[in-house]
């Protein structure tokens, strides 16, 4: 296992952005621990339906707070007040900001001391997102904009979950620069290729015919920041968007998820769009689990022998970098890749990939 360290990215051990965290049908039973970069959370769903996250562990005796299924307050539905929660253990009762603010058997001031970290959660996709920022910054984004997410002829797929996998971040965004893995690993090589950064956005342009389903596919796939791919792609004549997001765990240590939305021919989907929808998700995921066995099993490249062609894994390295140190710098690294990179094997995007941009 490789750290951020051994990949040389900068000040910070996890880096700054917009992550998954769970999928929102997580929290319909309740409160759920989560953990991720390095730190532990409770996650819950309050009263209004805000969505809540906290640091794990309660101020009074450590408690983690979201752990417990078998606590009297939890099995009488009394954990949850309003947007607030109660500690299981003693019932000290923390708002959705983090602030004590009633023990049940004081009745002195709570001490201030004993809040604890709330942080910044957006749910969207189906999911819960949280921003992560080592300096404690509020975000300078927001999450990739994907609007007919809300339209009834798209169908939405749920998320598929393939595990942790023991392996650097960094190794799943390289694969945004990796043109010549798509022929091997998934069938499709593409005839044309292209990389373009935009600050803290990187895209992929790419097309080529797919061996095994005998179509032409031809995606635009972007990061917003490091955690959050987004794809639409045309294959054949099917349209759709994919998600495949991580998040961090441990340094080294990662969760993926993959959704995939596809259009319906018809306006109002007949459960024949709506078979075909789950299809096309398999055989999208089918094509991330090519990557993800792959990634499951390699040893870390802490360098990669590009040869002379492979230009683009260090620019996507550098762009990767910014969010890994202090936001102040990430001007720096934007100098040096924004713009837009292509492979001296492959030919620019021309007309199939102007369309679909549209
Ligand atoms: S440990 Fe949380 S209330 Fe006592
Ligand atoms: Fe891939």
């Amino acid at each position: 296992m490789a750290t951020a360290a051994d990949f040389n990215l900068g000040e910070f051990t996890f880096p700054r952005g917009w992550f998954m965290i769970a999928e929102a049908n997580e929290l319909d039973d309740g409160p759920i621990g989560v953990r991720f970069f390095g730190n532990d959370f409770a996650l819950y769903r309050g009263g209004s339906g805000k969505v809540v996250l906290l640091d794990a562990y309660c101020a009074h005796m450590g408690t983690h707070i979201a752990e417990s299924k078998s606590a009297s307050i939890v099995i009488n539905n009394e954990q949850i007040e309003g947007d607030s929660i109660r500690c299981p253990y003693h019932g000290w009762r923390y708002t959705p900001e983090g602030q004590v603010d009633d023990i049940p058997y004081f009745d002195g001031p709570c001490p201030k001391a004993g809040a604890i970290k709330s942080y910044t959660v957006v749910e969207q996709y189906g999911a819960i997102f949280m921003w992560h920022c080592p300096e404690g910054l509020e975000p300078d984004h927001e999450l990739p904009a994907v609007p007919v997410w809300d339209d009834p002829q798209w169908i939405n797929g749920s998320y598929d979950h393939l595990g942790e996998l023991e392996m650097h971040p960094q190794e799943i965004i390289d694969n945004m620069a990796d043109a010549h893995h798509l022929g091997p690993t998934h069938g499709a090589p593409c005839e044309y290729f292209e990389n373009e950064y935009l600050d803290h956005v990187y895209y992929q342009r790419q097309g080529g015919f797919h061996r095994m389903y005998n179509a032409y596919l031809t995606t635009l796939t972007w990061y917003t920041g490091p955690g959050l791919l987004v794809s639409k792609q045309r294959f054949g004549e099917a349209d759709g968007f994919e998600f495949i997001f991580n998040t961090p765990i441990d340094d080294g240590k990662v969760k993926a998820w993959h959704n995939n939305i596809s259009r319906a021919p018809n306006a109002e989907p007949t459960e024949q769009d709506v078979a075909n929808a789950k299809m096309a998700q398999e055989g999208a995921l089918a094509a991330f689990a090519q990557d993800f066995q792959i990634w499951s099993n390699k040893r870390p490249a802490l360098k990669i022998m590009a040869t002379p062609v492979e230009g683009n894994f260090r620019l996507g390295r550098i762009w990767y970098k910014q969010f890994y140190n202090p936001r102040a710098q990430a001007g720096d690294f934007h100098e040096k890749v924004n713009g837009k990179h292509h492979l001296r094997t492959l030919p620019p995007p021309g007309e199939l990939a102007a369309e679909l941009e549209a």
